[in-house]
């Protein structure tokens, strides 16, 4: 396994793999929620590329940039293990240096959801992707759905700018007890782990009120925030059923529809989504 700390060496490496390469961009502290990207990529292509970046320029000002969690020998102990062949880890001064006044914005679709709560966030992830994709020159780039707008955000600006690569979504990987994996349960403790099962139990109703033929959608999103609400730990941001491309909210559940929902846990944000289909 080869480590790249600067883009030069990142390209040279590149340079000297001209068959298919699999990419999965990562800020991170990894779990098997970011391993499954990896074997997948590692199953589809003849070079395997992960990034680890925690990209400065998607958190904000009160956000957990700082206390973000991290730890490059646990990570490239487990990226080595899945036999990926290049470990992309830049510096925030090699990414972003001094004069840097270049941005990739994608609209409307950042105006909901994440986008609306976390102004800003999605000019970042954009801006560092497509960066990424610059310098690793990806064949498939690997993105998990448990991020749906993020998905949504990269397929658009792959589209809107022709970039010549193909994006790859794999299914959101789930402890034992249904919490979606992330970086971020670390912050829990074990009260507020419990309490974070909310999220889950509260998509499992929706996905249940819908199987036994539930069309409405406010009447979905109105049992998910009285059950959510019957948790002291929690709290709301918001409770979401829309349309899977658009992210439109729904008055009635016809076509497939994004089921999705960011709740605080104490200090914590998480953010989950199932589809109905
Ligand atoms: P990060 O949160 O580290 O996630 C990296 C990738 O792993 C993303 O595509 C994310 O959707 C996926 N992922 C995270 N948890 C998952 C889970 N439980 N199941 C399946 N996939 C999961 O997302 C980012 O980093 C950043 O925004 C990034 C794209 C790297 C840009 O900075």
């Amino acid at each position: 396994m080869q480590i790249a700390k600067t883009i030069a060496e990142m390209k040279a490496l590149r340079m000297k793999s001209p068959d298919s390469v699999g990419f999965v961009p990562t800020m991170g502290y990894l779990h098997q929620g970011h391993l499954a990207l990896v074997k997948q990529a590692r199953g589809e292509n003849s070079t395997v590329v992960v990034s680890i970046f925690v990209n400065p320029t998607q958190f904000g000002p009160t956000e957990d940039f700082k206390a973000y969690p991290r730890d490059t020998e646990r990570d490239l102990a487990m990226l080595k293990k899945e036999k990926t062949d290049i470990v992309f880890m830049p510096s925030a001064e090699e990414m972003y240096p001094g004069k840097f006044n270049s941005w990739v914005e994608v609209e409307k679709v950042t105006d909901r959801l994440e986008g609306s709560y976390r102004p800003g966030h999605f000019k970042g992830v954009a801006t560092v992707v497509a960066k990424l994709f610059n310098i690793v020159e990806p064949t498939r780039a690997y993105f998990g759905q448990k991020d749906a707008q993020q998905v949504l955000v990269i397929k658009k600006m792959v589209a809107d700018l022709n970039m010549n690569l193909e994006v790859i979504v794999a299914p959101t990987v789930r402890e034992r007890d249904g919490l979606a994996m992330s970086s971020r349960n670390v912050y829990l403790n074990p009260q507020e782990r419990q309490a974070a099962t909310i999220l889950f139990k509260a998509l499992t109703l929706a996905q249940n009120l819908w199987g036994k033929g539930e069309k409405n959608a406010e009447a979905v999103r109105q049992q998910m925030t009285s059950l959510i609400s019957g948790e002291p730990l929690a709290k709301i941001e918001y409770v979401s059923i829309a349309a899977t491309e658009t992210l439109e909210e729904l008055s009635k559940i016809n076509g497939p529809a994004l089921v999705s929902l960011a709740v605080r846990i104490g200090k914590t944000r998480l953010i989950d989504n199932i589809i109905l289909a």
